[in-house]
């Protein structure tokens, strides 16, 4: 498996209208794009920095893990994610080695990505995605 760079910090904010101003007002980061992922129930707000992208995760349902998340540890640091140049090959190495997988198979992300996590038990509580641009 080769990582290529951190793809993407994933933070979750009840509501991202308001942590605009910290990110573009003081931050001086510019949002280039909002989107809402349905089958995750989460509405995305992305920045760039260098090759990496802050993604805000508000929750569009209470069904959302990101609205369980807030609930019990509240806003803030949710996942990183690592680029990797084949998704399905590096799932299959890490598994062999004993990694355990919250997404056995690549599924559909934010930004055409593709997306799968791994699980905090096996990355000392961190939660991991590993993504791929197709
Ligand atoms: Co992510």
């Amino acid at each position: 498996m080769e990582l290529t760079h951190i793809e993407h910090i994933g933070i979750a904010v009840k509501n991202i209208e308001e942590q605009l101003p910290y990110y573009e007002g003081f931050l001086g980061l510019k949002c280039y794009n909002i989107e809402t992922v349905e089958d995750q129930k989460v509405k995305t707000a992305f920045f760039m920095i260098g090759q990496t992208k802050i993604e805000l995760l508000e929750p569009t349902s209470e069904e959302s893990t990101i609205a369980k998340f807030i609930e019990k540890r509240g806003e803030g640091i949710h996942h990183i994610a690592f680029a990797t140049k084949n998704l399905g090959e590096s799932l299959r190495e890490i598994e062999a080695k004993g990694v355990r997988l919250i997404d056995t198979q690549p599924r559909a992300g934010a930004e055409g990505l593709n997306i799968a996590f791994l699980h905090p038990k096996s990355t000392g509580s961190v939660l991991t995605e590993l993504c791929e641009h197709p």
